[in-house]
């Protein structure tokens, strides 16, 4: 079963008045579809409709056009994200709970109670490389590293069957990267779907079954990896795919 379907999608923002009321167009054409099983990068540059899409999957947008499915139901269903995992690009914790009061707070929102629920604290943070010492910290203490860490953990307490991540590793050190692709293979291994979003290449070629590559709201490649990365014909053809996304080719 495909856990994401994304089909002939379309999103415009209307801007206000004081804009003329001009639309953009961030959300072209996209059509993807998520198997379950799958590690799946979506990547993109600046601007290219990720947070767009993930924010639609989400249920917190609405398509201009075309259909988005979550778990094989729409969106706006709550019964489409009760085994959905997600961490935001930008979290708006409240910054004066503590790292533990915040667990609690979504680990109980999830239904999670009691000893269940710490043990589940204890297992995220060690997945997520969460420091027992930070958890009695209030959050507006935490540096960035810190804040992606605790909202990976916070978007896997309830043991979701699908993870969305808008960008896990941006604004990590190259340790916090590595911790962050750890966690989310050893999650897939014990049979976690994920779905993130990332501007580089190589982070996805490195861990990822399937990708698909958006460019100014239109996709480019979608598929398996190794389906996108090797085309036999053409020796540039990874080359090629970081050109795409360095936005200076479109792939003939
Ligand atoms: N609320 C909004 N109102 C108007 N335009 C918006 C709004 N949100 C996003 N956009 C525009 O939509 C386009 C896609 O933005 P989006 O945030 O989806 O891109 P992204 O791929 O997540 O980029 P990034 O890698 O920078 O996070 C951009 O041109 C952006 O300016
Ligand atoms: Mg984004």
């Amino acid at each position: 079963m495909d856990l994401v379907e994304i089909k002939d999608f379309r999103k415009s923002y209307r801007l206000g008045i004081e804009h003329g009321m001009k639309t953009v167009e961030a959300v072209k054409s996209i059509s993807l579809s998520v198997p379950e099983g799958a590690l799946y990068g979506f990547i993109g540059p600046n601007g290219a409709g990720k947070t767009t899409t993930i924010k639609t999957l989400m249920g917190l947008l609405r398509p201009t056009s075309g259909t988005v499915k979550l778990m094989g139901r729409d969106p706006l269903d709550p019964a489409s994200r009760v085994q959905v995992g997600f961490q935001p690009e930008q979290p708006y914790f409240y910054d004066y709970l503590t790292g533990m009061e915040l667990l609690m707070f979504y680990g109980r929102l999830s239904g999670l109670r009691g000893q269940e629920l710490s043990k589940r604290i204890e297992e995220s943070c060690a997945l997520c490389k969460v420091d027992a010492s930070w958890l009695s910290r209030r959050l507006r203490t935490y540096s960035k590293g810190m804040s992606q860490r605790l909202g990976l953990a916070q978007s896997v307490l309830h043991k979701p069957k699908l993870l969305i991540l808008d960008e896990p590793m941006s604004g990590l050190d190259p340790m916090g990267r590595r911790d962050v692709r750890l966690a989310m293979l050893e999650l897939h291994k014990a049979g976690t779907t994920i779905f993130y979003s990332s501007h580089v290449l190589s982070d996805v070629e490195e861990v990822c079954t399937h990708a698909a590559m958006v460019v100014r709201g239109t996709l480019r490649v979608e598929g398996l990896l190794s389906d996108i990365l090797n085309d036999p014909a053409d020796p540039d053809h990874r080359q090629k795919l970081e050109d795409i996304l360095a936005r200076e080719v479109e792939l003939a």
